[in-house]
């Protein structure tokens, strides 16, 4: 593809979103942040970045791109975790970037949903619904820049999911820009619809292969009375699965958050950032962070808390404990908890296996792989925390110290992941649990997938991208699409 031949479509781009918001390389824009993933694995090469602001203006956009048999590349905040949302090297794919469409269209206190553009940066959501007086509970550490049409695409999950599910759970309709570039307006904002298959759920977690989410209605909750958040230490994580139960048990619905923490992954944040001040992990191999949402009052959540950790230290299962005196030590507490992923990206490139199993067989799981890496990876170096709530481990690995990392990731990841992957098949698990497949699984998918599964999302994929111009080279290999 030379520059003359790709003139028209620039041109004709330009015309559609204006001569600011086209962005190329031969214009001489800095493509980085739209070309490099957040991980920093894999930088391609756009065609051009588009940034349109409407919904109208994205359907213009496809429509311009399917006249001319070009890939479109849906990105958010370019937060994900497994090469989804750049492009690939061939120069031939544009990225059309959502952050232009930010605007909250409306908040509906009666009906309990708000019906936002997909570029609106999550954070935003959440403050808006707490103006109003209300919780909007998906939360990510990267909630400062990933969009709610990122959150869609990937499904993603977080730390609420114990209670208010995955990001699926809370959408109750979305707006898509189809493959063919018209629009779907599925903004009904019902609880209830059995008028045929529910085409929402085939957009969420697609990851940008199926077509472009414009606009979501997503479900709110009242703000809860108390968030009360605590820190526990533990002996080892069969204490921690020991320990939810207990939670379940003692907070019912007031459990919204149930997060562990391994013995390495807080000395990295130790190390990574030694302003924050870490409880217990030295003499801890496992810390918890919970928290206790609470509808009556402070004092009711913090002695249910109470009697929660009481029982725990009487089993056994946690061996010291602290819950926060305030909404800043709450904050701190779960800053912790947020600032892995960011402390292993400081220390350097890793390997990161997101994955699920039956919560009451991850302590067998950890052990049995924990294990096979150390005979097998002598020195590799395991980061291991996540969502125990939802039975989902950032099992990470980074290499060992001293060791040249890009040398280890070229030459380690591929086996080190087939011994991983091949335990949690056996543990009937999953390979991504809310990440996603993007690039980065693209080829791992047919080997842990049913074919069965696979054949039906080829048969979805080729019905509604008939052309293979969504997000091609993601999550499905589509030979003889
Ligand atoms: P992008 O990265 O831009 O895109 C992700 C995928 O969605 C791509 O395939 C893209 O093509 C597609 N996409 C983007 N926008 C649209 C759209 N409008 N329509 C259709 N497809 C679209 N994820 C979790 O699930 N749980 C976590 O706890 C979590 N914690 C994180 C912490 C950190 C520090 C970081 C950096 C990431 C974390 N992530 C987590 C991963 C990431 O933030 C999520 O996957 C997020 O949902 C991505 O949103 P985004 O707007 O950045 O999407
Ligand atoms: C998290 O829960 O912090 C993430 O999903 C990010 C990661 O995998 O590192
Ligand atoms: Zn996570």
């Amino acid at each position: 593809m030379t520059a003359a031949s790709t003139q028209p479509l620039i041109a004709e781009l330009r015309r559609i979103v204006g001569q600011d918001y086209v962005l190329t390389q031969d214009d001489g824009a800095d493509l980085r942040a739209w070309e490099l993933d957040w991980r920093g694995r894999e930088r391609g090469k756009a065609l051009a970045v588009v940034r349109p602001a409407s919904t109208q203006e994205v359907a213009q956009v496809v429509r311009a791109c399917a006249a001319t048999r070009t890939p479109i590349i849906p990105q958010g905040g370019n937060t994900g975790m497994v090469v989804g949302s750049t492009p690939d090297t061939s120069g031939t794919q544009v990225v059309l970037s959502l952050t232009r469409l930010n605007k909250v269209r409306q908040l509906d206190a009666g009906n309990m949903t708000i019906t936002v553009d997909a570029g609106c940066v999550l954070q935003t959501l959440q403050e808006e619904c707490e103006k109003a007086g209300f919780l909007f509970p998906l939360s990510l550490a990267s909630e400062g820049s990933c969009t709610i049409g990122g959150n869609l695409g990937t499904n993603a999950g977080g730390t609420q999911v114990v209670r208010y599910g995955n990001t699926r759970e809370l959408c109750l309709g979305l707006e898509v820009v189809t493959a063919q570039g018209e629009i779907w307006d599925g903004l009904l904002g019902l609880r209830k619809d059995n008028t045929g298959y529910d085409l929402r759920h085939l957009f969420i977690g697609s990851e940008g292969t199926l077509g472009i989410i414009t606009g979501a209605t997503m479900k709110i909750y009242p703000m809860p009375k108390s968030q009360l958040t605590a820190f526990a230490a533990l002996p080892s994580l069969e204490a921690a699965v020991q320990l939810l139960g207990l939670a379940h048990e003692h907070l019912s619905a007031g459990l919204t958050g149930f997060e562990v923490m391994g013995q390495f992954a807080l000395s990295l944040v130790n190390k990574h950032f030694p302003q924050q001040r870490v409880p217990f992990w030295q003499e801890s191999p496992w810390c918890v962070v919970l928290e206790n949402s609470d509808n009556e009052s402070e004092e009711h959540a913090r002695a249910q808390f109470e009697r929660l950790l009481e029982a725990a230290m009487e089993a056994g299962c946690v061996t010291d404990a602290v819950i926060a005196e305030n909404l800043a030590q709450a904050k701190a507490l779960w800053h912790i908890r947020e600032s892995i992923p960011l402390a292993q990206a400081q220390e350097g490139l890793n390997i990161k296996h997101d994955i699920s199993i039956n919560v009451s067989r991850i302590p067998a799981f950890v052990a049995e792989t924990n294990a096979l890496l150390e005979q097998k990876f002598p020195g590799a170096r395991l980061v291991t925390y996540g969502h125990l709530g939802d039975g989902n481990l950032h099992y990470n690995v980074q290499a060992p110290e001293g060791v040249d990392q890009k040398r280890f990731l070229a030459e380690q990841e591929a086996p080190m992941n087939a011994v991983v992957y091949e335990v949690v098949d056996r543990y009937r698990g999953s390979i991504s649990a809310e990440h996603g497949i993007g690039s980065l699984k693209i080829d791992k998918l047919p080997e842990h997938k049913s074919p069965v599964a696979l054949g039906l999302m080829r048969n979805i994929k080729r019905a509604l991208d008939p052309l293979n111009l969504m997000n091609p080279g993601k999550l499905l290999h589509t030979e003889n699409h």
